[in-house]
């Protein structure tokens, strides 16, 4: 299937099963993205056009409720771990990776991006750092140090995705709440490269 007819498809039924106000934050990540591509020189067809259909998909389920949630995740197969038995909002992302590979045989780029886009994930690619990156900096966005790692992801991608990972954790452990094994993971291994 063409891409466009993929995104296209994505779109429609984004807007059928979100918020308004979740679709107008896709919206945004979609325009915070293209400012990082025209920033960083990405001209590679494929990989934005991956890119869109990611940010498309990311949150496509994010406004069910628990009990979608969970059926949803029970049809797809995915297990749920102790932190997204108690929160299954964590599994909006995993689920919607899994509609886009299944109905779209979105690539493994893509799917990952998707998959892992709440909690990071260490096998991430340009894909899945601009989905990050875009999902926590787009303009809607609103905390304190906001511009500054916007500043950082448009001097440096890997930068600002550390950035990016690392105020994850911070804002966990500021309101309480669990951190994925993914994610600290993926802070020590971005740390750890900094460090050399
Ligand atoms: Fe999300
Ligand atoms: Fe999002």
């Amino acid at each position: 299937m063409n891409n466009n007819i993929i995104k296209k498809e994505i779109e429609e039924k984004l807007i059928k099963q979100v918020k308004e106000t979740r679709y107008k934050h896709v919206k945004s990540v979609q325009s915070f993205a293209n400012e990082l591509i025209k920033s960083h020189k990405i001209r590679n067809q494929n990989i934005i056009e991956n890119i869109e259909i990611a940010i498309l998909s990311h949150d496509l389920y994010r406004d069910l409720s628990k009990e979608q949630l969970l059926n949803l995740a029970d049809k797809y197969g995915i297990i749920p771990n102790e932190i997204e038995q108690t929160s299954p909002i964590l599994l909006h992302g995993k689920i919607a990776a899994e509609y886009i590979r299944k109905k779209y045989n979105a690539n493994q780029s893509t799917y990952r991006a998707v998959y892992f886009h709440t909690g990071g994930n260490v096998n991430l690619d340009i894909i899945g750092k601009i989905l990050i990156i875009s999902d926590n900096l787009e303009r809607k966005r609103d905390f304190k140090n906001v511009s500054s790692l916007r500043e950082v992801s448009f001097k440096n991608l890997e930068e600002g995705f550390y950035e990016v990972i690392k105020n994850k954790m911070k804002y966990a452990l500021i309101k309480n709440l669990p951190i994925l094994k993914e994610t600290y993971i993926l802070y020590n291994k971005l740390r750890g490269e900094k460090d050399v």
